[in-house]
């Protein structure tokens, strides 16, 4: 499959899209700052947050997962068995845990959640964190999946 461009400019602070690439969901994710410091917060809670066992590209960060911290690009589906997860950003929600709930996504299908760097939460179905896809900057505001 051919390279996917996407134009993140007017992707606002704590937006998600889904970008189609070779037939699969990718997530495009504009962190916010507190997103961002709230990764370090829910390490306690994760399986892999080094992201040792888990697919992604070797120069992304090991712990925020992406190129540019604010900015993450993730295949949409679940490592359990490729549900679409959804997007909860809110922090504190009280479906997903509440205090302990610093945002992420979820999987309706067997309830694994993965934080807002695709990390696995411990004690869920799902056995790795969000693959991130290979992909790169053409230039500041354009991304090129694959
Ligand atoms: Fe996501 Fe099973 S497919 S938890």
């Amino acid at each position: 499959g051919a390279p996917v461009k996407y134009n993140i400019n007017k992707l606002e602070p704590g937006q998600m899209v889904t970008v189609e690439w070779r037939g699969q969901p990718v997530f495009v994710v504009r962190r916010t700052t507190e997103a961002l410091q709230n990764l370090e917060k829910v390490v306690p809670l994760l399986r892999d947050p080094d992201s040792e066992e888990s697919i992604q590209p070797a120069y992304v960060n090991p712990e925020n997962r992406a190129i540019k911290p604010h900015l993450l690009v993730l295949v949409g589906l679940c490592t359990h068995l490729g549900c679409a997860p959804i997007y909860r950003p809110e922090v504190g929600a009280t479906d997903l845990g509440g205090s302990e709930w610093l945002g992420g996504f979820f999987c309706p299908c067997h309830g694994s959640k993965y934080d807002m760097a695709g990390r696995v939460y411990k004690g869920v179905p799902a056995p790795t964190n969000l693959v991130v896809p290979a992909y790169s900057y053409e230039s500041d505001d354009v991304i090129v999946i694959g």
